[in-house]
């Protein structure tokens, strides 16, 4: 090259540069950009009107940016799949976690699908939740193991695992998920992603990556935001007809899918699945 053209080429090379500063001009600006693009703090707030009100308990224990900080543990949370796809994954996911925190009644200012993420923890737990028949994760003595988080995760089988993969102590220091909000929704997002039988979590019941088995079939459990809720609490909820809370949980899908401007998808409710 002569030294105009090395000019030439440095020119165009910067202005390249320039505008792969603007648009996408390399592979790695083609992967899916990060959650915070499809739902901005305004957007968050907006769906959760009340959760600092005085009377919420969780007040300024929820904030965006918490949530922001533990989605980036889980990668591929929100990520996956077309726009549609994850736009409705990440508004099933604040659906599930609003109905486990709601604050809201029928007839709450704004209606009863603006309250989520009001509570932090189970009020008047019944027990100490502790299955003490577990012996992969024992419950440590005077700790109680009843719902704190978004999504009021619950059980020493479950802190205890939770606990270990984001690097707190699930079993001896169970509080943690009621009094930080970052592994708080950490805690809520494990559960979301963690696959149980096979491909079944919620996160690949959203995004398509469920494969149904027989027995599964049989038991009308395909994929759609119903058998969400039957991974959540389909022992108690599931297989019945006109639940309440099956009601809610579908109550906050609606509102935050019509918010994004996605469809719900099929099979929004559980009332005709054999529960898990
Ligand atoms: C941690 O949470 C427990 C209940 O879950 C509460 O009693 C305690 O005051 C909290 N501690 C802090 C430092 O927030
Ligand atoms: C599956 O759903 C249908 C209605 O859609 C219902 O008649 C049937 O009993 C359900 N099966 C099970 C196992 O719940």
């Amino acid at each position: 090259m002569n030294y105009i053209q090395q000019m030439a080429f440095s020119t165009l090379l910067s202005f390249t540069l320039f505008l792969c500063v603007l648009l996408p001009c390399f592979a790695s600006s083609l992967e899916a950009k990060p959650i915070s693009s499809l739902i901005r703090k305004k957007f968050f707030d907006t769906m959760f009107l009340h959760k600092d009100d005085n009377a919420c308990p969780a007040k300024n224990f929820y904030p965006y940016k918490a949530f922001i900080r533990a989605a980036k543990t889980f990668p591929e949370f929100g990520t996956t799949g077309s726009l549609d796809t994850r736009k409705r994954e990440i508004a099933a996911f604040l659906a599930q976690i609003s109905h486990e925190t709601t604050g809201g009644w029928a007839t709450a200012p704004d209606g009863p699908y603006a309250w989520g993420l009001c509570f932090k923890e189970e009020i008047n737990p019944q027990s100490n939740y502790c299955d003490s028949t577990n012996k992969q994760w024992p419950c440590f003595p005077g700790k109680s193991y009843h719902g704190r988080g978004p999504i009021q995760l619950s059980w020493n089988y479950n802190y205890g695992p939770a606990g270990k993969e984001l690097g707190f102590d699930g079993l001896r220091k169970p509080e943690i998920v009621s009094n930080n909000s970052v592994i708080a929704f950490r805690s809520a997002l494990w559960f979301w992603m963690r696959e149980t039988r096979g491909t079944l979590s919620c996160h690949n019941v959203m995004v398509g990556k469920y494969v149904p088995s027989e027995a599964d079939i049989a038991a009308n459990r395909t994929a759609g935001y119903g058998l969400v809720t039957n991974i959540i609490n389909g022992a108690l909820e599931c297989g019945i007809p006109n639940d309440p809370r099956v009601k809610d949980r579908i109550g906050f899908f609606k509102r935050y899918t019509n918010l994004f401007n996605v469809d719900t998808g099929p099979n929004l409710d559980c009332a005709f699945q054999k529960p898990l």
